[in-house]
């Protein structure tokens, strides 16, 4: 299988768990960031991952310029995922997710969400990730290839 995992990250937290899921997924794996992905080129994937920081309830810009330019030529009927970072507090509901904008964004254009969009966490807004995010991350890659 080939499978594409795009994120972007301010703090490195997002990148961390951007790769802990590539390493855990098998096959043909990249793990990029956003800027360094060619959205037109996204037909040759078998599985599309995306995640990014949450900042006041959304993608950080890099992630939703990215999205921005996601046909739904090249991303229908494609197996998707999505997953953001954040902060484990009660106060940012409101604002929502990055990776459920993430999400509906990719099913609006016809994409298949193998899973629900995921959540990481961070002690703070520059890290570090809260303990055994990382392997959880892993745990939720395998759930993709099942
Ligand atoms: C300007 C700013 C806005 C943020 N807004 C939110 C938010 O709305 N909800 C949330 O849960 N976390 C929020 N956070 C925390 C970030 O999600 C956290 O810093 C991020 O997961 C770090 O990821 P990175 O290390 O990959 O950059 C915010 C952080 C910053 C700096």
């Amino acid at each position: 299988m080939k499978a594409l995992v795009v994120y972007d990250t301010t703090y490195s937290n997002t990148g961390k768990i951007a790769k802990a899921i590539g390493a855990a997924l098998t096959g043909d794996v990249k793990v990029l960031r956003a800027a360094e992905v060619n959205a037109a080129e996204l037909n040759s994937y078998d599985l599309i991952v995306i995640g990014s920081p949450t900042y006041g309830g959304r993608p950080m810009p890099s992630v939703a310029d990215f999205m921005n330019k996601i046909s739904e030529s090249a991303i229908n009927g494609k197996k998707v995922a999505a997953f953001d970072t954040r902060i484990p507090t009660k106060i940012v509901k409101i604002f929502g997710f990055a990776a459920d904008r993430i999400a509906k964004n990719l099913k609006d254009k016809g994409a298949n969400l193998v899973v629900p969009a995921e959540a990481f966490y961070v002690a703070g807004k520059e890290g570090p990730l809260k303990d055994g995010e990382l392997e959880r991350a892993a745990v939720w890659a395998k759930t993709l290839i099942k």
